[in-house]
């Protein structure tokens, strides 16, 4: 019997971008599965600072994400048991997420985790690193990108719409501060790959955008 060749469609780009959004619409559009590797290094950041351990030391993240007991069941996520879905989402998470992801042993450390995901009839990968680290060989890579401007926008009104304090202009300054984290750290910086469609989504609705993402797939399954 021959293994299957599953096919894997990653979306990448910078905070806020809507990658997120537009990645869970098209794996449910396919019927493939989904995978927000954000979420992980969310996870990593909230478990952490549960146990004390700060977001500068390396290994101790590394052994902290090994031992996580972790459950994705529907939109919810579980650690140890525990529904963390709203906790992994706020702003000081979400620095805590960027400061923890320049550490190289806990990016090894979530290697095999997000291979796992991939399984029959396909994956749709949404992160920075999904296909120039994590699935070089996806057969359809997409990065998506937005200004810092739209993205900060776009934040804003995310975190009003949840109840969540907001703040523009402290939001424009914290995307900057991590777009600059995740492009200029040493592991797994975020670049598109070479082989990725640029997807600029400023004047893009989110449906266009789905779009473009799913004609490129069945573009690309015509011609393999
Ligand atoms: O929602 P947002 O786009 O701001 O962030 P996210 O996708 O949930 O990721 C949270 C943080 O994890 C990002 O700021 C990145 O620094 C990091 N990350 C990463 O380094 N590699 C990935 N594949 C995914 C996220």
């Amino acid at each position: 019997m021959t293994t299957p060749i599953i096919p894997v469609i990653t979306i990448d780009g910078p905070s806020a971008s809507g990658k997120g959004t537009v990645a869970q619409l098209v794996a449910t559009q396919l019927g493939f599965h989904y995978l927000d590797s954000g979420a992980l290094y969310r996870i990593v950041a909230f478990a952490t600072q549960q146990k004390n351990i700060a977001w500068s030391n390396a290994l101790a993240i590394a052994d902290c994400a090994k031992s996580l007991n972790v459950v994705f069941k529907n939109e919810q996520v579980l650690l140890d048991n525990i529904d963390i879905s709203n906790e992994i989402r706020t702003e000081a998470i979400s620095k805590g997420a960027s400061e923890v992801a320049v550490h190289a042993p806990l990016r090894a450390a979530l290697v095999d985790m997000q291979h796992a995901f991939c399984k029959t009839p396909g994956l749709v990968a949404d992160g920075r690193d999904m296909g120039t680290v994590i699935f070089p060989h996806a057969p359809v890579k997409i990065f998506l990108t937005a200004t810092t401007e739209t993205r900060a926008k776009r934040r804003y009104q995310q975190l009003l719409g949840k109840n969540q304090p907001a703040n523009y202009d402290s939001i424009l300054k914290d995307l900057a501060e991590r777009d600059a984290r995740d492009k200029n750290r040493a592991s797994a910086p975020l670049t598109m790959a070479k082989d990725a469609f640029l997807l600029e989504t400023d004047h893009l609705s989110i449906a266009e955008a789905v779009e473009f993402v799913i004609t490129k797939y069945k573009n690309n399954k015509k011609s393999a």
